[in-house]
């Protein structure tokens, strides 16, 4: 039988718990009825008819969490467990951000950032069918999701991706997305920040964004740059999207470097105004910390920095640049040079701006983690409890609902992914049953590798796929094709309203 269909699966009864349904509305009393892989029925006092009774009683039943932006495209076929997710109540995450997915390319030896996937090797899939096909052969614990990257396609089509694409590229670059799109992927994403993408101008991504936005398809991106040029850089992303007329998403929001601390005032004050001309939808993850590749335009010997992994030196990861330098007696920029290629993770902003750009309405949570990475960023493992437990309960940042909404019903809606991230008949059921009271992330900058606390049931299409002291996950996820269906389209000023 083809994993997650449910039929092999006994109906399933989660009562007594609240419910929390993604959509943003107050929580609310009710049982909540799954049969195979969708909700049926969410009232009070449901009768167990023959179903599995679970006691959800003293806790929050609520759509799994939805990982808008991962980095995940190869960890799924190469760990399906996918432990790192899974523990945190994630159900769903959307790989290939960034302008980085592991297909369509195949490819010995891929430039940075596309190594990002777990290696320069990994790149076997000649088609999004045949990165499909492995996918539902790998059967991860976690649904996929799918943007087609930027760099991916420069790379697959250009002999040198650091110039501007020939129109003869261009137009391969267009077939290679069309077939993506009709194999299911959801959209496009760009990383102009990177190598791979910078010598693309506003033509040939709204080339490219014109095809996604004819299917149904969005539009994300790493933008240009994040520091000094950051309202340029938001520029190029909104007219990109207007000229391919695709609803953008602003990839990981932020302003980077001491002196633009505190500017997430002015960045979402412009992109208000935007969006009253366009669908705009922001992720976020909530660490005053990015991580990527090592790249010495970041080191201003300031901010702190942590290396992640390092190819020739592995020996110094999880150290900080500033010790190395000082050990090989020399400066943080020189040092960066030495330790590449790596990784690291880069104290570029500030807290405030991170509280900022969470609330803001249209934020969806997103980790960004590295899943390859020796020592990596905590927000691999800590992103959905962090917000839950540090940011809206500890702080009160705000209500429960918001930040489950953040997480599962806008999110489905940005990025259309239907009949998921709310609880409701008719619904898939993905579900996570959780401890408002206890739900804390334990991954640290020192220690990033730990399951959250007070999750204590994750279903995934309707099967239990995770419980807290449980070894092996289950394995029900599945490749999420784009929604066909003309349903619901975002309009410009567009976005779920928070209650
Ligand atoms: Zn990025
Ligand atoms: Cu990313």
């Amino acid at each position: 039988m083809p994993p997650g269909t449910g039929a092999d699966s006994p109906a399933l009864l989660l009562r007594g718990g609240t419910v929390i349904d993604g959509t943003g509305a107050p929580r609310f009393s009710a049982d909540v009825r799954i049969e195979g892989e969708r909700i049926v029925a969410v009232g009070a006092n449901l009768a167990a008819n023959g179903a599995a009774v679970v006691d959800a009683g003293g806790r929050i039943v609520a759509p799994g969490f939805i990982d808008v932006h991962t980095h995940d495209d190869q960890v799924v076929l190469s760990a399906p467990p996918m432990l790192p997710k899974l523990s945190q109540g994630v159900t769903t995450v959307i790989v290939g951000n960034c302008g980085i997915s592991l297909a369509p390319l195949v490819h010995p030896d891929v430039p940075p950032p596309l190594n990002l996937l777990g290696g320069a090797d990994k790149y076997v899939h000649p088609t999004m069918a045949a990165y499909v096909a492995a996918v539902d052969a790998a059967r991860p614990a976690v649904n996929v999701a799918a943007l087609v990257g930027h760099s991916t396609l420069r790379v697959a089509t250009m002999e040198d991706p650091y110039r501007p694409a020939t129109p003869a590229e261009q137009a391969r670059m267009c077939d290679l997305l069309r077939e993506a799109l009709a194999a299911g992927a959801i959209g496009l994403s760009s990383g102009v920040f990177y190598a791979t993408g910078a010598a693309a101008d506003v033509d040939e991504l709204a080339l490219l964004a014109g095809i996604v936005g004819a299917a149904g398809g969005v539009y994300t991106t790493h933008i240009r740059q994040e520091m000094d040029k950051v309202l340029d850089s938001l520029d190029e992303a909104f007219a990109t999207a207007r000229q391919g007329n695709a609803p953008l998403v602003i990839s990981h929001h932020k302003c980077a470097g001491p002196a633009n601390w505190g500017r997430t005032v002015q960045t979402l004050a412009h992109i208000d105004a935007a969006r009253r001309d366009q669908p705009i939808g922001l992720d976020c993850y909530p660490y005053i910390a990015g991580s990527t590749v090592l790249r010495s335009e970041l080191v201003d010997g300031i901010i702190d920095i942590l290396i992640t992994w390092s190819t020739p030196h592995p020996e110094m990861t999880a150290r900080s640049l500033a010790s190395i330098a000082h050990e090989w007696g020399c400066s943080q920029v020189e040092a960066c040079e030495r330790l590449q290629p790596g990784g690291a993770c880069y104290f570029q902003m500030r807290e405030d701006d991170v509280q900022r750009v969470l609330q803001y309405p249209a934020t969806m949570i997103g980790s960004d983690g590295l899943p390859h990475d020796q020592h990596p960023h905590p927000r691999l493992w800590g992103t959905f409890p962090r917000v839950l437990g540090h940011y809206s309960r500890d702080l009160g940042l705000f209500p429960l609902e918001t930040a489950v909404h953040k997480m599962t019903g806008l999110s489905a809606r940005q990025f259309r992914l239907a009949d998921r991230g709310e609880i409701r008949a008719g619904a898939y059921a993905d579900v996570v049953v959780f401890d408002a009271a206890t739900i804390r992330d334990t991954a640290t900058f020192e220690l990033p590798k730990a399951r959250a606390a007070g999750i204590d049931l994750v279903l995934v299409n309707g099967e239990v796929a995770y419980r807290r002291d449980a070894d092996e996950p289950g394995r029900s996820g599945r490749f999420l094709a784009r929604e066909r269906s003309s349903g619901r389209v975002l309009k410009a000023g567009d976005v779920a309203a928070p209650p």
